[in-house]
């Protein structure tokens, strides 16, 4: 690979992690850790507080030899250290920690607590460890805590404000900013209909308007320390190559234009339109990409109710081609019909559409159900409780088919989004966890007869007994599989089940298990209210 890059002119710069993100190491080798306990690598995406120990001497000579082998491979000068993200809390009960902070006279001041300054101790000491190989130490802004490394570089993905910190203290930095436009793991267009991610909003144009040196920089004289700028694909909720390379696509090119481009030079307009060629020259070579889905203004949503009718419009992202549609379930092509208005459905239809580029190539296929229906009828007075009935059933159920012959006991909640508040969550998953499946009913009432659409990260939502929402297969976030359905005026039964497991790397204890509910009037959902 590093070969393969060479012969393009491109040095890959290696990145190992240090001091937290690291439990597959602690995995393997116990004694990194500051409690030397037995882990299990981390089942689950976020920051366990199981870390390396600085305390003790091992986790250097550790790196000594992780360095030793990294640099042998890689000829970079720079050389990515990690710092991100170290949660602290078992430094300040660690006795070889403390030991350490004492030591080394690390007190908290103004500039970060002692175990901030013990990070930075750390990182110091990786910087030496560096330095005997001629290579240059980069972290993530977190190494601001706590005091920089004499010669560190600084990647700043917090925002802009760390890079800004350290390029005013004199020390070289790389932009990559989240929020402002490089992740390329965050979500490029309508999270209800794009695949599970890990959420936040960077459009190409958003990607495009980034420009990686702040103006203070420029009045301050230090703009020279801005490097350039990254862009990071995360791979938590990317399960395949294709799928990397549809997040990537053509974000990338934005990112690259900024990169080689004088500020004043950049024009968001030619690039839209060059940028369409990039992408068929991506199809020649066989490289996914990312084409604006038809998405409807509002919230997207592929099961719709007619009550009456239902006017459905769609947009994209970007000004593309044109979109194109069939209503006899067959798949679009690019004869198919044009989209030019707002359909009218009046009857149950399938609707089948995508985005056109100009060279012809369609965006990912969209398939909405339109279905006619009858209200359901409201319940008589006698059939409705108030409060919420509840119960769980032990044991790691990965879809509610498994919940057959489960062995349900009443537990007691005060909202239906509480089905997840049953058991702690633990950021680290120990073995001890409880996992569990949770089931809840209640009733609503809704004021007038008409379509009401269905929002929710539970694994399944059933109104008057029919299943509604059916989140089986799906990573559960950002509720991927809205629907409606018509109610008649009056009191409804609503039935929950929430599924406690790990699928995909998405702990569903952090899903939003409210269920939410809103009319085609309204313009943002609100939680079912219970009777
Ligand atoms: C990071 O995204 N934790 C650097
Ligand atoms: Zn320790």
């Amino acid at each position: 690979m590093v070969a393969y890059a060479a012969e393009r002119h491109i040095t890959v710069v290696p990145e190992i992690e240090m001091p937290g993100h690291a439990r597959a190491a602690i995995a393997a080798y116990p004694g990194l850790s500051c409690t030397h306990e037995t882990e299990h690598p981390q089942p689950q995406w976020g920051s366990p507080d199981i870390v390396f120990c600085p305390g003790g001497e091992f986790l250097f000579q550790f790196m000594e030899d992780v360095v030793d082998e990294v640099v042998a491979l890689f000829p970079s000068t720079y050389f990515h250290i990690g710092g991100d993200e170290c949660l602290k809390t078992q430094w300040e009960h660690c006795p070889a920690c403390q030991a350490r902070i004492k030591a080394e006279g690390l007190v908290a001041d103004e500039n970060g607590t002692a175990e901030e300054k013990l990070q930075s101790y750390a990182v110091r000491r990786m910087e030496n460890i560096l330095a005997k190989h001629g290579r240059k130490l980069v972290g993530w802004d977190e190494i601001l805590e706590g005091g920089l490394s004499p010669n560190a570089t600084v990647m700043s993905w917090r925002g802009e404000k760390g890079g800004i910190a350290a390029a005013l203290q004199g020390h070289d930095v790389i932009m990559t900013p989240s929020k402002e436009g490089m992740y390329l793991d965050h979500v490029q267009g309508d999270p209800k209909i794009e695949p599970v991610s890990i959420g936040n909003y960077t459009t190409l144009e958003k990607a495009y308007k980034y420009e990686p040196v702040p103006e203070e920089l420029v009045a301050g004289g230090k703009d020279g320390h801005v490097l350039g700028l990254q862009c990071n694909t995360w791979s938590e909720y990317i399960y395949s190559n294709e799928h990397r390379q549809y997040m990537m696509f053509p974000r990338a090119f934005a990112v690259a234009e900024t990169g080689w481009t004088p500020r004043d030079r950049k024009d968001w307009d030619s690039f839209r339109e060059r940028v369409e060629a990039a992408c068929h020259r991506l199809d020649l070579r066989g490289v996914n990409y990312h084409i604006p889905l038809p998405e409807q203004p509002g919230g997207s949503c592929d099961h719709l109710a007619v009550y009456d009718k239902a006017v459905v419009a769609f947009t994209t992202t970007r000004p593309m081609a044109g979109m194109v549609y069939t209503l006899d379930g067959s798949t679009p092509t690019v004869a198919s019909a044009t989209y030019t208005q707002p359909f009218v459905f009046t009857e149950d239809a399938v609707l089948k559409i995508a985005t056109l580029t100009p060279y012809g190539k369609l965006s990912t296929v969209r398939t909405i159900y339109v279905s006619k229906q009858e209200p359901l009828p409201a319940l008589p007075a006698a059939a409705v409780e108030s409060g919420i009935k509840a119960w769980r059933a032990d044991g790691r159920f990965l879809t509610a088919a498994h919940l057959e012959g489960a062995d349900w006991r009443e537990v007691s909640i005060r909202r239906l989004r509480d089905v997840n508040t049953l058991e702690p969550f633990n950021r680290n998953v120990p073995d001890s966890t409880v996992f569990y499946a949770a089931k809840a009913e209640a009733f609503f009432d809704v004021a007038k007869t008409g379509v009401y659409r269905f929002s929710s990260d539970c694994d399944q939502v059933w109104i008057d007994g029919q299943l509604l929402i059916d989140n089986e297969d799906e990573v559960k976030r950002f509720s991927r599989r809205d629907a409606e359905v018509v109610l008649e005026r009056g009191c409804h039964r609503i039935q929950v089940i929430y599924l406690y497991n790990i699928l995909g790397g998405w702990n569903s204890i952090r899903s939003k298990t409210d269920v939410l509910i809103k009319s085609p009037e309204d313009e943002k959902f609100k939680s079912v209210k219970i009777l």
